[in-house]
């Protein structure tokens, strides 16, 4: 392992820059600081919605403001995004259900001053439907709730009306027989289709955060007890399926290679009827004799096996992987270091799809060719992540290598949103440059270094990761 050693004036350097960047993408409404915008690209931004604030994109920054103290930003956010609800709910004649948060939303200047324009899904490239922002919202909700030890806010009926919603919406019935979430293509951070439609990892682990959360959020009254007894199973139910279908290692490789098929009944080793020649080869010679991880998605027949890094990270973060999977998923970072992390930390998914797949599986997206962008781009908000699963599971060694790599990169060549290549050492074609998540995941990435104690705020990590000593790039 090489350049673990943090240097202390690199790190100072990359730091005020990144709040420089953080400071510029504040958005205001009615004179307050409500949200960030997503990219401060100087040479106007590919598309006119990354002016806008995106859920999941501020809750980066809102993970910063809060490690900071700066609470009040946070507060008026998880305000303002409920004041969005209000809208008109409606999609080509189709009502859009309540508890969908928007994926973003924009100030508006007009003849009667300001108003917020948000975007359901109605406005986004290829009408997609964001499924993990409200998830998002509670997840923030929680962190501030955690960190401030405010309760008003998160007791207001408004608050606990929207948190109602959204567990009735998830929770409601439908043709689904696993305790996984059915969404459609591009309904997380993953915003195009990818083949990632079904129940993609990212938003399980989204989803097991939102039911942990709704938890320790509510306040029990008769009234809501079913819910909550209902969300209280489900985490649960969600939790043991996906540890136990979801992994992937050499032992489970091998169970899959010799799985029986076509069976049918209650108990059996192949519920989903897996076939073997499914599993593409690459697999194999992949997964080093340690370490392991979740796949991306699992459904009848179909076991994704591509790696994506923000749904494993987040289930290490959120605690839907057991600690051995844990263990075993930051062993695979180490054995495939230059797949995963590479030039930038980190690898969003891995291995990108290419020709006849690629067409198949994207629809011939050029922006997401293979080794760009989602299908196998390097994302530098995922860096926070990392840093986060890497403290969680004591490799506080490999959190700081990730920082230190970014650290030298990221200022100088001006923030980008993401970075091609196997190795994802050139700056995304299409990418924006000042993308303010990639700068608000540096800073929380570092203040989680100067403080483990701020893992506390995420759902499922109340026992505080304990303080390592050592890290003192803070200083400079
Ligand atoms: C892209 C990303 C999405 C992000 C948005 C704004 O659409 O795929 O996850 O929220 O940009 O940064």
């Amino acid at each position: 392992m090489t350049d673990r050693t943090i240097d202390p004036e690199l790190n100072r350097r990359a730091l005020d820059s990144a709040y420089a960047l953080l400071d510029k993408a504040l958005m205001h409404y009615r004179g307050k600081p409500v949200g960030t915008v997503a990219a401060r690209d100087p040479n106007a931004p590919a598309a006119a919605n990354y002016e806008e604030c995106f859920v999941r994109d501020f809750a980066v920054s809102g993970f910063a403001y809060l490690a900071d103290g700066k609470t009040e930003i946070v507060a008026n956010f998880l305000e303002v995004a409920l004041q969005l609800l209000d809208q008109e709910l409606e999609m080509e004649g189709q009502e859009i259900e309540p508890g969908v948060m928007p994926a973003s939303f924009g100030v508006v200047h007009d003849a009667d001053g300001e108003s917020l324009r948000a975007d359901f899904g109605d406005r986004a490239i290829g009408r997609v439907a964001p499924v993990d922002a409200m998830m998002w919202w509670m997840i923030l909700a929680h962190a501030y709730v955690q960190r401030t030890g405010d309760r008003k806010l998160s007791n207001k009926a408004v608050c606990m009306q929207h948190m109602e919603r959204v567990l009735r919406l998830c929770l409601k019935g439908s043709f689904e027989v696993f305790p996984t979430l059915l969404v459609p293509d591009g309904s997380f951070m993953i915003d195009r289709r990818m083949g990632v439609y079904g129940h993609p990892l990212e938003i399980q682990a989204l989803f097991y955060a939102a039911l942990h959360t709704a938890g320790e959020l509510f306040a029990p009254s008769e009234q809501n007890q079913p819910l909550l007894r209902q969300a209280a199973q489900r985490q649960q139910r969600l939790r043991d399926y996906v540890r136990s279908q979801y992994w992937l290692d050499v032992d489970r490789l091998s169970e899959i290679h010799r799985f029986a098929t076509e069976e049918f009944g209650r108990r059996n080793s192949n519920p989903l009827n897996i076939y073997p020649e499914s599993m593409p080869p690459w697999v194999e010679s992949w997964l080093p004799e340690q370490g392991g991880y979740l796949a991306g998605n699992l459904g009848p027949g179909r076991l994704d096996a591509r790696f994506f890094a923000f749904g494993n990270l987040f289930s290490i973060i959120f605690g839907l992987a057991s600690e051995e999977q844990a263990q075993g998923v930051m062993d695979l970072y180490e054995a495939r270091w230059d797949d995963l992390v590479g030039a930038m930390p980190v690898k969003l998914c891995y291995p990108a799809v290419e020709g006849a797949e690629w067409r198949l599986l994207t629809g011939s997206d050029p922006k997401n060719a293979p080794w760009s962008y989602h299908n196998g781009g390097n994302w530098p908000v995922g860096l926070w992540m990392f840093v986060a699963a890497a403290l969680i599971t004591r490799r506080r060694e490999l959190a700081e290598r990730a920082l230190t790599i970014a650290a030298a990169a990221l200022p100088v060549q001006g923030w980008p949103e993401y970075y091609d290549g196997r190795a994802g050492r050139m700056i995304g074609r299409r990418a924006n440059l000042n993308q303010t998540w990639s700068a608000a995941a540096f800073i929380f990435a570092h203040r989680l270094l100067e403080e483990p104690e701020l893992l506390a705020m995420f759902p499922g990590q109340a026992a505080a990761c304990p303080v390592q000593p050592g890290y003192e790039a803070g200083e400079g």
